[in-house]
């Protein structure tokens, strides 16, 4: 198994969302959306992509995002791999004194695997709800 720094490419992504049964989305606008990460990790295998994670934001608001092990590779712990290189790139990049919030929204049935990597559910003490809308063309 390896991993790639900033290797992530339309196609590999296109395929890796595929296979856990996402949606894909306008392709101008995903090859967009790929060069604006601020930091991606890819997994290949014999050659071929099996698992990708993506960070986007500006370092003091970051969020993760397309956090993807193909089926046929899961539970062997390569997303908890992907997430710890995601969190370490943040860790790194947070100057002293600093501080970066990092969210994300899990799947439905996932919030498990989120906990056990330092995340918390929210709305909680701190925080109200997250929230999003969505815009269609
Ligand atoms: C969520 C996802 C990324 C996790 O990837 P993964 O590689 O299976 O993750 P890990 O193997 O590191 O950990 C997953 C579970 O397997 C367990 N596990 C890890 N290594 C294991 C091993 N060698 N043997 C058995 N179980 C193992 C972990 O304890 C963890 O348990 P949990 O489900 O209770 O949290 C993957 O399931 C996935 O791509 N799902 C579809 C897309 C998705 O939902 N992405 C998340 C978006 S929010």
């Amino acid at each position: 198994m390896e991993y790639f720094e900033n290797a992530l490419r339309l196609e590999d992504y296109r395929k890796l969302r595929e296979s856990v049964g996402w949606l894909n989305f306008n392709e101008e606008q995903t090859a967009r959306a790929l060069c604006r990460s601020l930091y991606t990790i890819l997994v290949v295998s014999e050659g071929q992509a099996v698992g990708m994670g993506r960070l986007i934001g500006d370092g003091v608001y970051d969020t993760i995002v397309d956090v993807v092990v193909a089926p046929d590779y899961q539970k062997a712990g390569i997303g908890t791999q992907i997430m710890n290189r995601l969190l370490a790139y943040i860790e790194e990049n947070t100057p002293a004194g600093g501080r970066t919030s990092v969210q994300l929204i899990a799947e439905k049935g996932k919030e498990g695997f989120y906990k056990t990597l330092g995340f918390q559910e929210i709305p909680n003490a701190h925080c109200g709800s997250g929230m999003r809308k969505i815009f269609r063309k």
